[in-house]
């Protein structure tokens, strides 16, 4: 079991804190601010202010695309699977396709590598920059899913920084070999000044490829054969690390599942 610890995140990765502000200001009173403090004539012209507000707006919508992670608002099941990383090592969120599971061990995920935990956080809290790997079914599947989360769209580069993990806080990555677009590593950017690593795995490589590496976490996105969910939590055991598993029971009640579930809850299920 794990206890939660506390940290005070410093600025260095924090969002602007005058964003809240300008959202909240009505237009007219945004309109008389800038006439304040652009006192150019040319604001006079109606038109060339509503351009102005028009050009503010759209570079207000980049940079929050750029921050995904200032903006996520877990839904009531994604909450209380934040919540119980901190009493539990082990956490399985199993839901229907769409529900936000990818979403949610994204979000986690990126809030431990760049230690950016939110005001109403209440799970698991790592001080210290962290190594964390996110694993999919294969190579693709992990693309296109956890990689896709917390980085932003695989084929468009231009757009890494739109995911989970704010741009500015994406200090490298590391292209993987034998899949288009696949990204090996990711060194993140974490409030302490320190960086944190995250490394994409898949599978199908099998048990071997999971063998010797110590980790803080491992994020199976899709549930794991149980040879690898050991070999994965083992990687855990000596930091006193996080396994979350999130995915859609389509293959009926398989080992690892049997493993998070009561018995009555099992019965239910079959
Ligand atoms: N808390 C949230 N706030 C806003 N959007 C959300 C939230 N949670 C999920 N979504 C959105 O819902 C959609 C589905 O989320 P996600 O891909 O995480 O679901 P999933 O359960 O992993 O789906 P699948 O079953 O296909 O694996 C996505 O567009 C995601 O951005
Ligand atoms: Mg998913």
């Amino acid at each position: 079991m794990s206890s939660p610890r506390s940290s005070a995140p410093s600025a260095i990765c924090a969002a602007p804190s005058k964003r809240a502000e300008i959202d909240s200001l009505a237009p007219d009173r945004l309109t008389a601010l800038l006439r304040q403090k652009n006192p150019h004539p040319a604001l006079n012209d109606p038109a060339v202010l509503a351009q102005a507000l028009a050009a503010l707006e759209t570079e207000q919508a980049r940079r929050a695309s750029r921050d995904q992670l200032a903006s996520y608002r877990p839904y009531s099941k994604q909450a209380a699977f934040h919540a119980a990383g901190a009493a539990s090592r082990e956490r399985l969120f199993m839901a229907g396709n769409q529900l936000g599971k990818t979403k949610a061990g994204g979000s986690e995920w990126a809030m431990h590598l760049t230690g950016l935990y939110p005001d109403w956080w209440r799970g698991k809290r790592f001080p210290d920059p962290v190594k964390l790997w996110a694993a999919g079914v294969t190579a693709e599947s992990t693309r296109d899913n956890p990689q896709r989360v917390l980085l932003g769209p695989p084929q468009k580069k231009e757009e890494w920084g739109t995911g989970a993990i704010p741009a500015r806080c994406i200090l490298a990555t590391a292209a993987a070999r034998g899949v288009a677009d696949g990204v090996d590593s990711v060194v993140v950017r974490h409030v302490s000044g320190g960086a944190s690593t995250l490394l994409f795995k898949s599978y199908e490589k099998g048990r071997e490829k999971w063998q010797g590496e110590t980790l803080d976490g491992v994020w199976f996105d899709e549930e794991p054969p149980l040879d690898i969910y050991i070999e994965g939590l083992t990687r855990t055991n000596a930091t006193d690390g996080i396994v979350i598993v999130t995915f859609t029971p389509l293959l009926g009640m398989s080992e690892v599942v049997r493993m998070f579930l009561s018995d009555d809850e099992a019965k239910g299920m079959q």
